[in-house]
C-alpha cells in the first residue's frame, strides 16, 4: 500500500454503513485511526456489522436510522456523540424493472431513500460538522449509470442522478464555508448482491469493463478516502468514475 491514510481526530458517519460498500468504508476509516458512526436501517446488518468491526470498538458507534424518514436522520444526528468531518451519503436500494413496468410506487421508493435520503442525512448533519473546520467533507455514492442511464434503471438512474446535481450545487453554495462536496460513481462493484448472481451473467458484466474485473469494495473505499483527506481540499464538485473503465 503506498498511500498510509491518517484519520485520527476525524469524525465519520457513513450512512448504509453496516454492509457491502459502506461497511467497507466505515472499516477503512477505522483502520486509519478515525471515530466513525455507522447509520443503517436494517438491525440484522447492524448486529453483524458490530462483530466485523469488533476491533474498533472504543470508535464505533452504531445508530439505527432510516435515511428515508426526515425525522430519524434528525434525532440520530443530535445523538451522535462527535462533531463530523466526514459524511459519506452510501445508503441505497434498487427497485429495478423496465420502465413499462414500474410503478409509481417503485419509483417513488427509490427516489425517498435514494436521492430524499441524501438531502435529509445532509440537512440533518449540517449543523453537527466541526464549525471552524475547513477540511469538512461531504461524498455521496451515485453509480456510473447516472451517466449513461440502464435499462431497468429509470427510478435509480434519476436518484443518482439527482445526487450528482445536488453534489456540484453543495460544492457552490458549501464551498466557502470550508466544504468539499464530491461525488463517486462506482461501477459493478462485488457485493453480496453480485456474488449471488450466475456465472453467465457476471462474466458477460466483466467483459464490459477495459480493467477486465469486477470493482471491489475496496476500490470504492480508496476513492472515498482520499476525498476525505486534507490533501483532496481543492477538489470540489467532482464525480469521480471508480469503474475500470466501463464509461470512457
Ligand atoms: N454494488 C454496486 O455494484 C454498486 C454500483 C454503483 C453504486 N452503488 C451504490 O453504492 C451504495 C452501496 O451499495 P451496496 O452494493 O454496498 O449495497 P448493499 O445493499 O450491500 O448495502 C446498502 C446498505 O444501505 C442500507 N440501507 C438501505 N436503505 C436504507 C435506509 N433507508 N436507511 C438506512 N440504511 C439503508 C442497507 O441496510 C445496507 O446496509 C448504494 O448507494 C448503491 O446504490 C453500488
Amino acid at each position: 500500500m503506498n498511500i498510509r491514510f491518517d484519520f485520527s481526530n476525524k469524525n465519520v458517519v457513513v450512512t448504509g454503513g453496516a454492509r457491502g460498500i459502506g461497511l467497507e468504508i466505515s472499516r477503512r476509516f477505522l483502520e486509519a485511526g478515525a471515530h466513525v458512526a455507522v447509520w443503517d436501517y436494517a438491525p440484522e446488518s447492524l448486529e453483524a456489522a458490530k462483530k466485523e468491526l469488533s476491533a474498533f470498538a472504543g470508535r464505533t458507534h452504531f445508530q439505527q436510522v432510516d435515511v428515508s424518514k426526515l425525522a430519524s436522520c434528525e434525532q440520530a444526528a443530535q445523538a451522535l456523540p462527535f462533531e463530523i468531518d466526514v459524511l459519506v451519503n452510501n445508503a441505497g436500494i434498487t427497485r429495478d424493472k423496465s420502465f413499462a413496468k414500474m410503478t409509481p410506487e417503485d419509483f417513488e421508493a427509490v427516489i425517498q431513500t435514494n436521492l430524499s435520503g441524501v438531502f435529509y442525512v445532509t440537512k440533518s448533519c449540517s449543523a453537527k460538522f466541526k464549525a471552524a473546520s475547513t477540511n469538512k467533507r461531504i461524498i455521496s455514492i451515485s453509480s456510473v449509470v447516472a451517466l449513461y442511464g440502464n435499462f431497468g434503471q429509470t427510478n435509480y438512474v434519476a436518484a443518482k442522478a439527482g445526487v450528482i446535481g445536488m453534489t456540484k450545487t453543495w460544492a457552490r453554495e458549501l464551498g466557502r464555508k470550508g466544504f468539499t462536496a464530491n461525488a463517486i460513481a462506482p461501477g459493478f462493484t462485488l457485493t453480496p448482491m453480485v456474488e449471488a448472481m450466475p456465472g453467465e451473467a457476471r462474466k458477460a458484466m466483466e467483459e464490459k469493463i477495459p480493467a477486465g474485473r469486477l470493482g471491489k469494495t475496496e476500490d470504492i473505499a480508496n476513492a472515498c478516502l482520499f476525498l476525505a483527506t486534507d490533501e483532496a481540499s481543492y477538489i470540489n464538485g467532482a464525480t469521480l468514475s471508480v469503474d475500470g473503465g466501463l464509461v470512457v
